[in-house]
Order: structure tokens, then C-alpha cells, then sequence
């Protein structure tokens, strides 16, 4: 095999710690660089990993000229300028998700990405989990037929995180839209086989946390400095005919322990729901309806993980990118959609 590729990791405080052990498990890379503006985070993760390259400016990581990919996990606001800056450095780039939180950023960040002929690719794990792998294929055999509508949802019922990374829009960007809304809404296209969205009638809706008392179970009580949204619900219109019904929150009234993530799927020959791989088929012959499980998934390995041994792959070998941003693009223009058409209380046409 050629030289391993060397991997710098961006903010390692949090999320990153679910990338290590794919940077590690990959044959084709080595993780070389670590950083984060918080020195004792970085020196304590950087010992556990022995990884000897530390820097507190990012700016020193991207100029690193020993590094081949850099692996973005701060909070969103920062995801498009650390990419561009790697990518113009030469690059190539696995940015958290969402890859940003506007469609004016995403656009920039495919430019760069052009610009630099290198590549690109948001961090959906949830593409990589062993349930969703397996349902793709059937549905890339064109088991469900023409799919013409989408239910999709991600709901908790006291699960908001608290910290500013997450509820200021300075620093995020959005709430559970952007936060849960990118997971769902990017695992439901994929499914659907990419279709472009064409319009959204939407509504965000801001009532538990400003209940006296509002709580959350990850971390406590909701302070008022929060100014994104709590919960969202959406009707989008895709290119192709289809349409597509969203609901998002952090905070909702529902029959849910932690979170409730669901995905159904209707097609003219049938019809699927997520993550139970169930498939529903009817047959007018006999005039039975058969619910079939999918029972083989086609492996265990942690999503996170495999993401960043898919990158790594495609790197090496010159395949295109397991997450297009093209896609990213996609799902954020429906989200910025739906903010716009709750503040103008209209359906908005999609054109980005
Ligand atoms: N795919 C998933 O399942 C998943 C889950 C959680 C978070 N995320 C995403 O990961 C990103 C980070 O979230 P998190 O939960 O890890 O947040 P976090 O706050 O726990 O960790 C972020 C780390 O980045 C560091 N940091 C902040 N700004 C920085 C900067 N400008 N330069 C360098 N380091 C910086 C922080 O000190 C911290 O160590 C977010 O975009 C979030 O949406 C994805």
C-alpha cells in the first residue's frame, strides 16, 4: 500500500471522540494532528491518543503541509470557514453535520471543493448504520416501486441539548431543524433517491421552554438565552412528484424516552418504514397484504466510525465522495425554506 494518508481533527472535544476509532481502525490514514481552542481538552484528548501534533489555532493545523484531510467537528457556525480554508490549503476535507447551516455557505464550500479538486463530504452517519445500508439496497432494487410520499420525523420529548454550541443562533444556526432535522431529512432523500426539493410550507414553534419551570433531561433547566426554534413541521414538494412530511423537535409532548426517529416510505408497489426494515406489500391476485422484515444487515460497525473509513477509501483510491455536498445543499435549502415560509406563513419556492 502507499504512504498512509495523515488526518487533522478539528474540536475534539465532543463529537471527534466518535471519529478516532475510524481514523485509527482505517488502513489508508494516520492521525497525525488534533486540535481545539480549549488547550486542556486538546492535550488531554491528544495524550489518551498519543497523538503528538497539537495545535490551539486552527489556523496552524490547516497550514500543516504533512496533512492530506482535515476533520471538521466544531459547532456549525464554523464548519464552512474551516472548510474552505482546508480546502484552499489543499485538503481534503469530512465536515460534521450540518455542513453549514445556510445554502450560501454550502454553495461556497462546493466551490472551494471544485476550486481545489479535492473532496468533500458531510458527516451523515446515520447513512452508515447497518439497518439503513440494508433498506437502501432493497429500495435501489426498486422494491417499493415509484415512491411517492415520505414521512419522516425525529422527536424527543425533553432532549434539547443546553449548551450555546447548540441553542444560540450565533454559534448553531437553527434548533432541532438544523441540529436533528439535517439526519432525517438527509437519510429520507438518500432513500428516495435524491429528488430535488421544489417547495416547503412550514411552521417552527417556540411553547415548552418558556414554561416556568421547562426543563430538559440532558442538562438541567432552559435558560431564556435560547433564540432558535423548539419544534418544526414541514411539507415539502420534490421535483419528481413526491412529497415529503417533516416533523422536528427537542421538546414536544410525546410518548418518547429519548428519541423517536422514524422514517416511512410509500411507493406504488409498496411501502417501508425506518429502522424497523420492515417492507408492506399487498398483492391484488390474492388480495393479501405481506409485511416482509429484513433480517440481514450488512455489517455492525459503529456509523461514526465507518463514515471515516468510507472517507478515507474514497480518498485513497479516488472515488467520489460517500456524502456528496450536493446533498447537504438539498437539505438545508428545504430547511432554510421552512424558516423562511414560517416567517412569511406562505409556501416559498425552492430556487438555489
Ligand atoms: N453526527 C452526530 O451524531 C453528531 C452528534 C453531536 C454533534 N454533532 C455535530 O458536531 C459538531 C460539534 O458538536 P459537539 O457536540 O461535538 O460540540 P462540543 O461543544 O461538545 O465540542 C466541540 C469542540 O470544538 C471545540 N471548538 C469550538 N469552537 C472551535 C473552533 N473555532 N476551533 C477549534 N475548536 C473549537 C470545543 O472546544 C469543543 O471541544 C456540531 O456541528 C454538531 O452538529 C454531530
Amino acid at each position: 500500500m502507499s504512504k498512509k494518508l495523515k488526518v487533522g481533527v478539528i474540536g475534539v472535544g465532543g463529537i471527534a471522540k466518535t471519529h478516532f476509532p475510524g481514523w485509527l481502525q482505517s488502513p489508508h490514514v494516520e492521525l497525525a494532528a488534533l486540535s481545539d481552542i480549549r488547550e486542556d481538552v486538546l492535550n488531554k484528548v491528544a495524550d489518551e491518543l498519543k497523538v503528538p501534533k497539537r495545535y490551539t489555532k486552527t489556523e496552524d493545523l490547516i497550514a500543516d503541509k504533512d496533512l492530506d484531510i482535515v476533520d471538521v467537528c466544531t459547532p456549525n457556525m464554523y464548519h464552512a470557514p474551516l472548510s474552505i480554508a482546508a480546502l484552499e490549503a489543499g485538503k481534503h476535507v469530512i465536515c460534521e453535520k450540518p455542513l453549514a447551516p445556510t445554502p450560501g455557505e454550502i454553495r461556497k464550500m462546493i466551490a472551494a471543493r471544485d476550486k481545489a479538486k479535492k473532496l468533500l463530504m458531510t458527516a451523515q452517519h446515520f447513512r452508515f448504520d447497518g439497518r439503513s445500508q440494508a433498506l437502501k439496497a432493497e429500495l435501489d432494487r426498486g422494491v417499493l416501486g415509484e415512491v411517492y410520499h415520505a414521512r419522516s420525523w425525529m422527536l424527543r420529548r425533553a432532549g434539547a441539548p443546553t449548551t450555546p454550541g447548540f441553542v444560540l443562533k450565533k454559534h448553531a444556526g437553527g434548533g432541532p431543524c438544523i441540529d436533528i432535522g439535517v439526519h432525517i431529512l438527509d437519510l429520507t432523500l438518500w432513500m428516495m433517491g435524491n429528488p430535488k426539493p421544489v417547495a416547503v410550507s412550514g411552521i417552527t414553534q417556540d411553547r415548552l421552554r418558556k414554561r416556568k419551570g421547562a426543563f430538559s433531561n440532558w442538562g438541567g433547566p432552559i435558560g431564556p438565552e435560547w433564540d432558535v426554534e423548539e419544534f418544526a413541521s414541514a411539507f415539502v414538494r420534490l421535483a419528481n412528484g413526491a412529497t415529503l412530511v417533516l416533523e422536528v423537535s427537542w421538546l414536544l409532548n410525546h410518548d418518547t424516552q429519548g428519541e423517536d426517529m422514524q422514517m416511512w416510505l410509500y411507493g406504488d408497489e409498496g411501502g417501508s418504514h425506518w429502522p424497523s426494515n420492515t417492507l408492506y406489500k399487498t398483492c391484488n391476485e390474492s388480495q393479501q397484504h405481506m409485511n416482509i422484515s429484513l433480517k440481514r444487515n450488512p455489517h455492525n460497525t459503529e456509523p461514526h466510525a465507518l463514515e471515516c473509513v468510507k472517507f478515507a477509501e474514497a480518498v485513497a483510491t479516488g472515488a467520489p465522495s460517500p456524502v456528496p455536498a450536493e446533498h447537504s445543499l438539498d437539505v438545508i435549502a428545504i430547511l432554510d425554506g421552512l424558516y423562511r415560509s414560517s416567517a412569511e406563513n406562505r409556501e416559498v419556492k425552492l430556487e438555489y
